[in-house]
């Protein structure tokens, strides 16, 4: 095999489709001017660009909407610059001093620091409810956690260290009889397991687009239920009503302030334009059948503890694991160095999962598949783990 492996597209996606790259390589030819800041041919056509990705996106999280056909707010889909954006944005717009947030050991940093701040800087209170040892929430764990003063729940749908898919419909349900808004990390679902915000009761949908939604670093966004109630936190031009003092209340400019990375939407679009010629059911059925191959393969070999589940449904297909003998880091770059086989290693910026996993703090080595990625990559892959972990038995 003289070509890398790439098997880090829980970091990001790669390749992108072609169409991505020829939308990004021709936008600022023929469509680069301020959507807003003027009434020129070329400045609505950027608006229209931009309005109809809100408008796509949208309905891409509110399946159950359009089969009813019901209209969801295309404005409410605001475009920030990746899901850390988005998230610090969701929770510095509904968390205020002496508030209590619910969230999970299974979060990223993104999520993490972000709480850790209010609480730390700002008198709010959060607890982070713990997973099961496959890494799966019990919703009920969620309900116990929910106080008087809690103003948001905030969960990891797809993990990025171990790949467990939490029930968003069960957590949803929870978070309505409680009546306290939802916040939900899609970093490692959106595009690739179907979500539905109306059906699990989500009121902000957290997004970034370099992931599987085959979009440009630089690009994410959230999708703000009708009835959801955020504050805005970042202030400043947003190209209409020039004189008002203080920002603009209206979506999408309550979430949206400067000017946006236009190339990166057009390259979103795109991006979902090839995910739905493609169908993301039957590209989350074959990454699944190749983590199954590389989870069966690795797990042969004597050395190798695979952390967290095992299970192929709820699951993305993303899989950490541990060498004997070896520090993760070490095995990543034998991978790399030796094999052109690109992992992740260490704590992949979800700290908590780790400590729960007892995988701290040197971490694990990450596989995850994407749709470009062939049998013959779980085969060299499986191979250089087998050759790695004899060199130390
Ligand atoms: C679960 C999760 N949340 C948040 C993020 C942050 O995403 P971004 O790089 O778009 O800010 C990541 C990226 O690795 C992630 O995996």
């Amino acid at each position: 095999m003289d070509q890398m492996i790439y098997l880090d597209n829980a970091a990001t996606s790669f390749p992108k489709p072609d169409i991505v790259h020829d939308t990004v390589r021709d936008f600022y030819r023929s469509n680069g001017v301020n959507p807003g800041r003027s009434g020129s041919d070329l400045a609505l056509k950027a608006e229209q660009m931009v309005f109809e990705t809100r408008k796509r996106f949208s309905a891409f999280f509110n399946p159950s909407l359009v089969r009813q056909g019901k209209t969801k707010d295309p404005d409410r889909l605001v475009f920030t610059m990746n899901a850390t954006m988005s998230l610090n944005l969701i929770i510095n717009g509904t968390v205020a001093p002496g508030d209590h947030v619910v969230t999970t050991a299974l979060e990223h940093n993104s999520v993490i620091r972000p709480v850790n701040h209010k609480v730390r800087d700002d008198g709010a209170e959060a607890t982070f409810v713990s997973p099961d040892p496959e890494g799966y929430l019990d919703p009920a764990d969620i309900r116990k956690a929910i106080r008087k003063n809690t103003s948001l729940v905030i969960v990891n749908h797809g993990s990025n260290v171990i790949g467990t898919v939490q029930d968003l419909k069960a957590i949803g349900a929870i978070c309505r009889e409680a009546n306290v808004p939802l916040a939900v990390d899609a970093s490692q679902t959106a595009g690739v397991i179907p979500i539905d915000m109306a059906e699990c009761n989500i009121s902000f949908l957290a997004f970034t687009g370099h992931k599987s939604l085959f979009g440009p670093s630089g690009t994410g966004g959230i999708c703000v239920a009708d009835d959801a109630e955020i504050r805005g936190t970042t202030f400043g031009g947003t190209g209409v009503r020039s004189a008002e003092p203080y920002h603009l209340e209206e979506f999408p400019f309550r979430l949206e302030a400067g000017t946006h990375n236009l190339a990166g939407i057009a390259g979103l679009s795109a991006g979902l334009t090839w995910l739905e010629e493609r169908n993301i059911g039957e590209i989350h059925k074959q990454e699944m059948r190749l983590l199954g191959a590389l989870q069966d393969g690795v797990a042969d070999v004597p050395e190798v503890t695979i952390l967290g589940t095992r299970r192929l449904s709820d699951r993305v297909a993303t899989m950490s694991i541990v060498v004997a003998n070896y520090d993760p880091s070490d095995v990543g770059t034998i991978l790399d160095v030796d094999y052109d086989i690109l992992t992740r290693t260490g704590l992949q910026c979800a700290p908590l999962i780790h400590e729960h996993m007892a995988t701290s703090p040197r971490g694990t080595v990450r596989f995850s598949v994407g749709p470009f990625n062939t049998m013959e990559h779980i085969e060299a892959a499986i191979e250089g783990v087998g050759k790695i972990a004899a060199q130390r038995r």
